[in-house]
């Protein structure tokens, strides 16, 4: 089988190697001359574990391959994905359409014969049928099914997920739709993989459905965390006597910051906005976006507080500053409101993240990067651990009371064992905990 894959950014790089990897000719296009270039040239453009592996395998193999022609990747291939982006469109929080609307008429124009368009990249409820309508009017003699596939790959762990899902969803209206399909994803067919066939309208409610609900249910024990801390308790312990509950689940009930990511922000408000217009508000999520929104500011008003009430002239390092660890992703990372915030109340900044390359970008003038997690910790009157990755889990609670001036830790992933920071001789605070 042919796969031509429109966009090679998180989705499509990944999908595209790993349908690759399952014995597809895939060959991936991208708009950004530099990005084609450095991944024919070897170079991934993004950090995701595993990733570099996979495409040298299968560019070697001559199984993917990558074009900035769209005319060139699309031709003789039996499905073409739509793995562009659908980011927040200013001001009104709506899912900006207009990369899908853009490619799905540059597909429609080149196109030679009768195709699949699959939709991969997240789009509201209706998308679908508005991508049919172009279709028909730039191409009225061909025969173009669309169909519905999203994903739903988490950063840092994304080849696994899609080559051992959960479920793949297919949402279309034509049995050569769901038949191209099935005979793509075949090989997770043989691991018993769940396959939901369903309307192009269900299959992208899903995929907001899916990414809301983890949103409403992190931002749940994020407030049950606040109330442990208030009443006495222990949120762990809640989140673990709650989760083994089968109906429940102990997943995504981990206490922290408030989500970040590529994903969940945009997507909760998109569909907040998508339901408001639609006459059905979904209100629980609406306040979940504001309860997050609110944490994140929160939080930096808590380390504030720990220094006593005032950042100035104090140093501050912090550990961790993508939203979350193994990746460079900062896309509405936690650490774009608590460093600001903290630089704006007059405090140094010292931090570390093993994947700097766009915080580096994106941090405030004056902060300063460190070549390792002690490095940052150096002098500082308070430690935060921001992004758990694993490397700050081993790192000793003497070592960093010997490296720093103050003795105040934040822990707001709660990846830290509170006894043997207070036995360091710091002054230990974590989420949801005493
Ligand atoms: P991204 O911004 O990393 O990549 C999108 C790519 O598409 C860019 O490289 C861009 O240059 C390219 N592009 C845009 N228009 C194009 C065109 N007309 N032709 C060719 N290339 C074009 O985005 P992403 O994170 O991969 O997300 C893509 C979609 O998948 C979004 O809708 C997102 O919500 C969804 N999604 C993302 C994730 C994730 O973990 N990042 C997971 C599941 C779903
Ligand atoms: C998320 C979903 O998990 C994927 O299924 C989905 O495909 C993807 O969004 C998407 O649509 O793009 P991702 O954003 O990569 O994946 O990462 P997650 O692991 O879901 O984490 C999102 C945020 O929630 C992070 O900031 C993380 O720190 C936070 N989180 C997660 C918590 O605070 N607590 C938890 O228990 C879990």
């Amino acid at each position: 089988m042919r796969v031509a894959m429109i966009g090679a950014g998180y989705v499509g790089l990944v999908s595209g190697a790993c349908f690759a990897e399952f014995g597809v000719d895939v060959c991936v296009v991208d708009t950004e001359v530099s990005k084609v270039e450095a991944l024919r040239a070897g170079r991934i453009p993004i950090y995701e574990p595993g990733l570099d592996r996979l495409v040298e395998e299968n560019a070697r193999d001559g199984r993917l391959s990558f074009t900035t022609d769209l005319a060139e990747a699309i031709t003789g291939a039996d499905a073409v994905f739509l793995a562009v982006g659908t980011p927040s469109r200013r001001g009104d929080g709506h899912a900006d359409l207009s990369y899908v609307f853009a490619a799905a008429e540059q597909v429609a124009r080149a196109a030679k014969g009768p195709l699949v368009l699959v939709t991969k990249s997240t789009v509201p409820v209706g998308t679908g049928r508005k991508i049919k309508e172009i279709l028909r009017k730039v191409r009225p003699d061909l025969e173009i099914d669309v169909a519905s596939n999203p994903e739903f790959l988490r950063e840092g762990n994304a080849i696994g997920d899609f080559m051992r899902p959960d479920r793949v969803v297919i949402g279309a209206e034509s049995e050569r739709a769901f038949a191209v399909l099935r005979r793509l994803y075949r090989p997770l067919y043989l691991i018993e993989t769940p396959i939901v066939q369903t309307g192009l309208e269900t299959a992208e409610l899903i995929k907001y459905a899916a990414n809301a609900f983890l949103a409403v249910k992190i931002t749940f024990i994020n407030q049950m965390a606040d109330l442990c801390e208030k009443a006495g308790a222990d949120v762990h312990d809640v989140a673990r006597g709650m989760g083994l509950d089968g109906r429940i689940g102990r997943k995504f009930l981990h206490a922290g910051p408030g989500y970040g990511g590529s994903c969940f922000p945009k997507d909760t408000l998109a569909l907040a906005r998508t339901a408001q217009e639609l006459g059905a508000p979904v209100t629980i999520v609406e306040q979940t976006i504001a309860a997050n929104d609110a944490r994140k500011e929160a939080m930096a008003a808590r380390v504030i507080a720990a220094l006593g009430g005032a950042a100035q002239g104090k140093t501050v390092a912090v550990l961790g500053l993508t939203f979350k660890p193994e990746t460079d992703d900062m896309r509405d990372a936690p650490s774009l409101v608590v460093v600001p915030r903290l630089a704006e109340a007059g405090a140094t900044i010292r931090t570390y993240d093993p994947q700097p390359g766009h915080a580096r970008q994106m941090m405030p003038a004056g902060v300063h990067f460190a070549d390792t997690a002690l490095g940052a910790v150096e002098g500082a009157d308070a430690v935060v651990l921001l992004t758990e990755w694993n490397e700050f889990r081993a790192l000793s609670p003497q070592k960093i009371k010997a490296a720093m001036k103050g003795d105040v830790v934040l822990d707001l992933r709660n990846a830290w064992d509170p006894a043997s920071f207070r036995e360091a001789g710091l002054t230990y605070q974590s989420i949801g905990r005493q």
